[in-house]
Parts: C-alpha cells; structure tokens; sequence
C-alpha cells in the first residue's frame, strides 16, 4: 500500500493537521468528489419517476450504485435499503419490527452498544419488550457464557456492533451469530465501525446489518440497511409515501417489493453515488490491505501507551483483537493539586485529566482526536471513567502521525 499516493487523494489532507478522528467521519478521496460533482453536471434528475432518458440515467446510476454496494458485502441488490446512515437503519428495523415483537419479548445487547445500537431498542420497553445485556470481561470483550446464559427461548432478537467504538474491540460475530440462529432469534449486526475497516462478506447467520457511507470514505447522509430478502418481505414499510407503492387508492395501498418499498420520499442519489465510488476506491486498494496497514498503526499504538506510565487505554491488549483505534485517559502529573481553569473536577476524584481538556491540547497541536463519551455513555458509566480520548486512524494515516500524536501527549505538563 503505497500510503503517499494515497494520501494524494485526499484534497485536505493538504492542510497541515494529523487527522485521528475517523471513527467519527472519514475524509474523502477525490473520487468520491468528483464522482458527485460528475452525477449533478450530468445526469441529475429525480429516480423512478419519470419517462424521459435523463430521469432513466439518474435512475440507472442509483440502482448501479446499490449493486456495487451490495456487491462489496456480497449480498444481492435488492437487500440494500439506503438511509441516511446507521442511525436511522437501526431505527427502521426497529419501528418495522415492532409488529413482529409481542409483550414479554426480549431484545439482547450487549454492555458496550453505541446509542444507535441502544435506543432504538430501549424504545421497545414501552410496549411490553424486556432488553437485556451481555455482560463484558475485563479487557472488553463480550463474555460468551454471559451471552449463552442470557439466550433465552424469549430472546427474539440479538444486536450487537462488530467493533465498539470505544474499546476497538472486534467481536466474534459468527459466534454469536451462529448461536443466535439456533436460538431461532434475529441476528442484527451493527457495522459502523467494521465495514469500514475490514474484509466482510454478508453471512447466513446475519439477518440485518447496518453502516454508515460517511465512515468509509463516502459522503455524509447516506447508509445502509442490508436484511435478508425473506425478512424484508415480510416487514412493513417505516415511513410512508411516495416512490415506495405500486397502487394507492383512498381504499388500499400496494407497497413496492424490497427494498423500494423502505425508501419512502426522494431518496439521496448524490448520497448512493458517492458511496458507491468510495467501495470502488476501497476495492482498489483491497480491504485486506487496509486492515494489514491499521493493524500495525494498532500495533504501534499500542506499544506507546504501554510504555507511558500516565496513559489508561481500555478494550484489548491483543492488537489482533482490535481494529483501528484507542481510547484511553491521561493521568495528571499533579494530581493532588487543584488545577481550577480546567474543567478536569476528575483530576481531584480519578487522577485522569478531563478528556476534553486532552483533546484540546492537542488540537492546539493540530492534532485531532475526539473526546467524551462517544455516544456509548452506559458504557463509560458501566467503566466507572467519565469518558476518553480516541485516537482512530484509517488508511491514509501514517506510522509518523501516531508517534507524533502520542509525542504530543507527553508535552501535557498537569
Ligand atoms: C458503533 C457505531 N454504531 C453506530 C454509529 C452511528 O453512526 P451514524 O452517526 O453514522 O448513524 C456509530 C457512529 O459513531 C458507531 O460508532
């Protein structure tokens, strides 16, 4: 993988910052960019609508975009529903799987789901669906027995993320899949963080999954819904509208097959085009090589924070076990001192030094990194710790930008 080609593509890396949020939102290639400029200069039109031949190309390129798509996770095409992201898969699948959940239903997560993993589960409660959680051990992962113990006969469904935002686990999804499948439960996967990162090709034991196109170099605003065909067809729409019908009369609604009858409304064309020219440019450089190259970041990552006695880092000792990330808090120096225009109260109580404190420091260095809770608080009130920095790299990040990184952290005199 030739890093310095690729960094070329990529227009801002041009400006003169080392990027470590990508957990949040990846940059995007010049081909992604140009590939939506190309679709407005020259074939912008509404899809599925109309008979003229511009409104047939626009209609082609969205549906060649959710072939490329599914292609890349080895699924078919009609199993790809666009959202706008994760979020809002997760929430479709949960709104149009309420009517196939009866009272006394249970829903099993685990300890260490991100909010959109979460709440669109916890909203079940309110009609009667117990959700339950698998338990982590002690460096991060999913206690399997925990998980054995909890599958019930009432578990229905079973969702849990592939790789944790917060502790870069990489969790056995065929494990559980599999033991999902043979409890009869729904196996949901949520693939934020993995499709981005690493070889993956759709399984029998996963019935739905979702990721986010902002987090794999594609635009922001567009996701996907992949759920098995026979499920789809079976579910009723989220949101109604236009696009997703085949006949409405005041009487009767015939919805659209799967998955057109899930994208009620306009859908974003920019948004599947982008995505679609970011799987390519991902094909290109070959996801094993991406992996290959984030794991010796992780690796390197994770010597550095070994070696520095004030660094805390959660999730996984083994790189092997990880994917490409790390959180972690900075102990105070000084502890025992008060440090009063800081807003670090934890430096007095926990000896960390506030994350956002850390992360600002170091984006004073123009390096930037996220801070807090990462939208997964339960998990870092199940931790004990109020929040964490993390550093989260992806394929145009380098060796040198992780050394400086850590370089930085050291220079932090509280
Ligand atoms: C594990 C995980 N799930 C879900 C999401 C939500 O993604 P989005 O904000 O794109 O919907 C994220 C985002 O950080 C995530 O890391």
């Amino acid at each position: 993988m030739d890093i310095n080609s690729i960094r070329k593509d990529f227009p801002i890396l041009n400006r003169n910052f080392i990027y470590l949020d990508s957990a949040a939102t990846s940059q995007k290639p010049r081909q992604v960019i140009d590939a939506i400029r190309n679709y407005y200069e020259n074939y912008n039109a509404n899809v599925h609508r109309s008979i003229y031949s511009l409104a047939s190309e626009a209609t082609e390129i969205y549906e060649s975009s959710r072939k490329n798509i599914a292609d890349f996770i080895g699924a078919r095409d009609n199993e790809i529903i666009f959202t706008r992201n994760t979020t809002e898969a997760l929430n479709l699948l949960s709104y149009s799987l309420q009517s196939k959940l009866e009272k006394g239903d249970e829903v099993l997560l685990s300890r260490m789901e991100h909010h959109s993993n979460l709440l669109p589960w916890l909203r079940l409660e309110s009609h009667g669906i117990k959700v339950k959680f698998i338990e982590l051990d002690s460096e991060g992962n999913m206690d399997e027995e925990d998980f054995k113990s909890k599958l019930t006969k009432n578990v229905k469904l079973v969702s849990i993320t592939h790789v944790s935002n917060v502790l870069g686990t990489i969790n056995n999804i065929e494990f559980f899949g599999k033991m999902a499948k043979e409890n009869e439960s729904l196996f949901v996967v949520d693939g934020a963080q993995s499709i981005p990162h690493l070889p993956f090709k759709i399984n029998d034991y996963i019935d739905f999954l979702a990721f986010s196109g902002h987090k794999m170099l594609g635009p922001m605003g567009i996701g996907v819904l992949y759920g098995k065909y026979s499920l789809l067809e079976g579910l009723p729409p989220f949101m109604q509208g236009g696009e997703m019908v085949k006949s409405v009369s005041l009487e009767r609604v015939i919805y659209e097959d799967p998955p057109v009858k899930f994208e009620a409304g306009t859908p974003n064309v920019e948004g599947a085009v982008g995505l679609s020219a970011a799987v390519d440019y991902l094909k290109k450089i070959g996801m094993d090589n991406i992996r290959k190259h984030e794991y010796e970041l992780g690796k390197r990552a994770l010597e550095l924070a070994e070696s520095n006695k004030l660094i805390e880092y959660y999730g996984p000792r083994d790189s092997r076990k990880r994917s490409g990330l790390i959180s972690f808090n900075l102990k105070s120096k000084k502890y025992d001192r008060i440090v009063k225009d800081l807003q670090s109260k934890s430096i007095i109580a926990g000896k960390l030094i506030h994350s956002h404190d850390v992360a600002e420091f170091l984006g004073d260095k123009s390096v930037f990194a996220r801070s807090g809770y990462h939208c997964a608080e339960p998990l870092f009130k199940y931790l004990g710790i109020n929040g964490s920095v993390r550093f989260s790299w992806y394929l145009y990040n380098t060796i040198q930008e992780i050394e400086k990184a850590f370089e930085s952290l050291g220079e932090i005199n509280v």
